[in-house]
């Protein structure tokens, strides 16, 4: 021994190490993923991702009083409307499933904080995250309805609006449509940074906004291999004016989040997805890995990172 340092000091015991934990995982850290889908009238569960329902709007209230004795204290809302066309135009319904979910859980749980995913790809026949005109993306088109999107959203008193199809131009134009309107109070929690991701497939599943998507989304979303275009994206969102960014997906781009988390000065928010969530899930079924401690390992990893939330599908109910 050339010193009298011993590190496992600080690990002797249960209490010791309570004690010298420099990283906490609280139930505030979570926001919890709410699937609201019109035309059923009873639960149905999403057969790739365990523990995930799809609820209809009659029910969604319930849920979030559930979630808010659980100790949740943020939904993110996604829907899935009865009839989709080429425009999406179910998005922007005044009484559209998303709207009336976020009117039925500010009623019943005037507390809790409501996230509504804002993408046109749940409401597209084509299932793209944008208006399309022979085979390409309109992204400014996009964006004027984006801006409507949100402004129907915040008419329904959401708290934040969350764009997460990565169209460029996205959150000023949803900040511009939401300050016209008298709404400018209401916050753009931006998916800044969104890699075309092998682990979004379970939750295509689970918004239906797979059924007829043919393609990929790599004109949009970033390739797995940039590091530098990630900063630039979320320094452009900041810009913008987005009041919080997302990192997507989360484990696997923890490199990325601390590189933003050490740039600019709004929260980050890791999105755990649903591929990372079914794989843990899987393995666990499988006994490969304990689920609980494996969960409690991602989230106190992504903690460690620097993020301020986490969407975590292990919070869905
Ligand atoms: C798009 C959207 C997606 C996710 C959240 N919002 C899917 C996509 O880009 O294909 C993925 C979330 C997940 O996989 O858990 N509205």
């Amino acid at each position: 021994m050339t010193t009298n340092i011993r590190m496992q000091r600080y690990r002797r015991s249960e209490a010791m190490r309570r004690f010298s934990q420099e990283i906490q995982v609280t139930e505030s850290d979570f926001i919890a993923p709410l699937f609201v889908r019109e035309g059923i009238d009873t639960p149905e569960p999403v057969g790739s991702l365990p523990g995930v329902t799809q609820w209809p709007v009659a029910m969604i209230a319930d849920q979030a009083k559930t979630l808010q004795s659980n100790g949740v204290e943020a939904v993110i809302l996604f829907g899935i409307p009865l009839a989709k066309d080429a425009e999406g135009s179910a998005s922007y319904d005044s009484n559209g499933v998303i709207q009336t979910a976020i009117r039925n859980i500010k009623k019943a749980c005037p507390d809790m904080l409501v996230i509504a995913d804002c993408c046109l790809c749940e409401y597209t026949d084509h299932g793209h995250c944008g208006l399309m005109k022979d085979g390409e993306l309109q992204t400014d088109d996009t964006v004027v309805l984006l801006g409507r999107i949100a402004v129907s959203y915040a008419d329904a008193g959401v708290d934040i609006v969350a764009p997460s199809g990565m169209m460029d131009g996205m959150v000023s134009g949803i900040r511009s449509a939401l300050d016209e309107s008298n709404h400018g109070l209401v916050s753009i929690m931006s998916y800044a940074v969104k890699y075309a991701s092998a682990f979004y497939g379970p939750f295509r599943d689970a918004a239906g906004s797979g059924d007829g998507f043919h393609g990929d989304r790599k004109h949009h979303q970033m390739q797995p291999a940039q590091r530098q275009e990630a900063i630039r994206e979320a320094e452009l969102d900041v810009l913008e004016g987005a009041d919080f960014l997302i990192v997507k997906p989360a484990s696997i781009y923890q490199d990325i989040i601390r590189d933003i988390v050490e740039t600019v000065d709004v929260p980050v928010v890791a999105y755990h997805v649903s591929g990372e969530y079914a794989m843990i899930k899987a393995a666990a079924a499988q006994g490969i890995v304990d689920e609980t401690e494996a969960f409690d390992e991602v989230h106190l990893g992504l903690k460690r990172s620097g993020v301020s939330k986490i969407i975590s599908y292990t919070r869905s109910l």
